[in-house]
C-alpha cells in the first residue's frame, strides 16, 4: 500500500477552556467543542464515523475534521466491486488504498462497504459463469484491507418489499447467494464481523413495514442455514417528507434484530430535507430535530455498536436538491438566489458545525455508558 503523508496531529487541535461547555445541542464552529463525536461515542461504547471519498482526502480541512471527529471511515465508493475491478484481470486499488493509508496513519478503522451490491457489479461479470469471480473478489478485498476493517457489509441492499430483491446477483448466482457470500467471507477472514446492510427500514409506513418483515425473514432463513452473520446495518437515509419516526415501531424492530443475537450499526445517517423554502436556521432545526428523535430511539438499543453519517459536510453529500424539489416552490427565489445544498449532514459546506452535529452529540451524551 503506498504510504501517504496524511498524519494529522490530533493534539494540535486546541481544547479550549470553552471545551468544558461543549456545544451539545447547539452546534458551532468545529474548533470550539472539546469532545469530538468519536470521543462522545466511545464513552458510551460506540464507534462514530463517516463515509468519505478518496478525492476528499485532498482537502486538508476536511481531512482534519475527519480525523478529529471520527473513529472509523466508510469508503463511499472505493471498495465496491465495479470500481475495484473494471476488467476481469484488474484490481484497481488506488482509491481504496488511499483511504486505507489515511485511516492507518491516523489511527482510524474502516467499515468494509461493500463486498456485493447489485448496483456495483462489474459489467464483465455477465460474460463469466459460476461463483468463482465472486469468491476471488471477496478473498482479494478482505485479504488486502481486512486488518483495518471492523465490519464488512457482505451484501448491501439484499431485500425489497416482497422479500429477496430480484437483482442481478440473485439471477446470476441463485437464491442461495447471500448465505454463500457470508460463508465465503468467513472462509476468507474467519475473525471478520459480517453484516447485511439495507435502507428504508426506519419509518412507520406500509412499504417500510414490509421491508422490515422481509429483512427479518431473510435473517431467520440465514440462521436456519447456519450462515455466519454477525450484524445488520441500518442505513438511516432519513427524509423529512416521510413523516415522523414512530418510537415504538423502530424500537421493536431493533429489538427483533437484537433478539437474533445480531449487532446493529447505523451506517449511512443523513437527512433529505423537504421545506427548502425556509431560512437556513429553520431548515437546520428541522433536520436536527428529526435526527434527535431517530437517535433517541436507535441509541437506546444496546446492540447498536456504531454510528456513521454518509459524509460529514453538506458539500460532500450525495443528496441533491433536484428540479422536482425546486418545482414544489413556484415563485420562490425570484431574486436569483436558491436553496443551496441539501443540509442533511452535521457540518455545512464551510465545515461549520450545524445543529445536526449538536443533535448527534446530545444523543451520544444522553446514552448511558454500559447500555
Ligand atoms: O467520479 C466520477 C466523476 O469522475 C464523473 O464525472 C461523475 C459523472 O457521473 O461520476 C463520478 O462518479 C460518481 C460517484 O458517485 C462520485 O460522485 C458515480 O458516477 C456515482 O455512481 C457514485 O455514486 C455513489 C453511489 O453510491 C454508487 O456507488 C454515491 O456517491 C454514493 O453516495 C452511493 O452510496 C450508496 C451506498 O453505497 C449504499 N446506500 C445508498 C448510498 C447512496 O446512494
Amino acid at each position: 500500500m503506498p504510504h501517504q503523508d496524511w498524519n494529522v496531529d490530533r493534539r494540535g487541535f486546541a481544547r479550549t477552556l470553552f471545551g468544558a461547555f461543549a456545544l451539545v445541542g447547539l452546534g458551532g464552529a468545529d474548533d470550539a467543542p472539546a469532545a469530538s463525536l468519536a470521543d462522545l461515542a466511545r464513552r458510551t461504547g460506540l464507534r462514530f464515523g463517516s463515509a468519505v471519498r478518496a478525492e476528499s482526502l485532498a482537502e486538508p480541512e476536511l481531512a482534519r475534521l475527519l480525523v478529529r471527529q471520527c473513529a472509523t471511515l466508510t469508503p463511499e465508493l472505493e471498495l465496491k466491486w465495479a470500481p475495484l475491478s473494471p476488467r476481469p484481470d484488474s484490481f484497481d486499488t488506488a482509491g481504496a488504498d488511499a483511504i486505507a493509508a489515511f485511516a492507518r496513519d491516523n489511527g482510524l478503522r474502516l467499515r468494509g462497504h461493500t463486498l456485493l451490491w447489485h448496483k456495483s457489479v462489474p459489467e464483465w461479470l455477465g460474460r463469466t459463469s459460476g461463483w468463482a469471480p465472486a469468491e476471488r473478489h471477496i478473498h482479494a478485498v478482505m485479504e488486502r484491507y481486512g486488518a483495518l476493517v471492523d465490519e464488512w457489509d457482505v451484501v448491501n441492499e439484499p431485500i425489497d418489499r416482497a422479500g429477496l430483491r430480484n437483482s442481478v446477483l440473485l439471477r446470476r448466482f441463485g437464491v442461495g447467494y447471500i448465505a454463500r457470500a457470508l460463508r465465503t467471507a468467513h472462509e476468507a477472514a474467519p475473525a471478520a464481523r459480517l453484516f447485511l446492510n439495507d435502507y428504508d427500514l426506519e419509518y412507520p409506513i406500509p412499504e417500510q413495514a414490509d421491508r422490515r418483515k422481509a429483512l427479518l425473514a431473510l435473517i431467520a432463513s440465514l440462521r436456519r442455514q447456519g450462515a455466519p452473520l454477525h450484524g445488520v446495518g441500518i442505513q438511516a437515509h432519513l427524509s423529512l417528507a416521510r413523516g415522523p419516526i414512530d418510537a415504538a415501531v423502530l424500537r421493536d424492530f431493533l429489538a427483533a434484530l437484537a433478539d437474533q443475537g445480531l449487532a446493529i450499526s447505523i451506517t449511512e445517517l443523513d437527512v433529505r430535507e423537504r421545506d427548502y423554502i425556509l431560512p437556513a436556521p429553520a431548515r437546520d432545526a428541522a433536520v436536527a430535530d428529526h435526527v434527535a428523535r431517530f437517535l433517541e430511539v436507535a441509541l437506546a438499543q444496546p446492540a447498536v455498536g456504531s454510528l456513521s453519517t454518509w459524509g460529514l459536510s453538506d458539500r460532500q453529500s450525495w443528496l441533491e436538491v433536484t428540479p422536482d424539489d425546486l418545482a414544489r416552490f413556484p415563485g420562490a427565489w425570484q431574486d436569483g438566489t436558491g436553496p443551496g445544498l441539501n443540509r442533511g449532514l452535521p457540518y455545512d459546506a464551510g465545515l461549520a458545525a450545524k445543529p445536526m452535529r449538536g443533535a448527534i452529540a446530545g444523543a451520544l451524551t444522553a446514552r448511558r455508558v454500559g447500555q
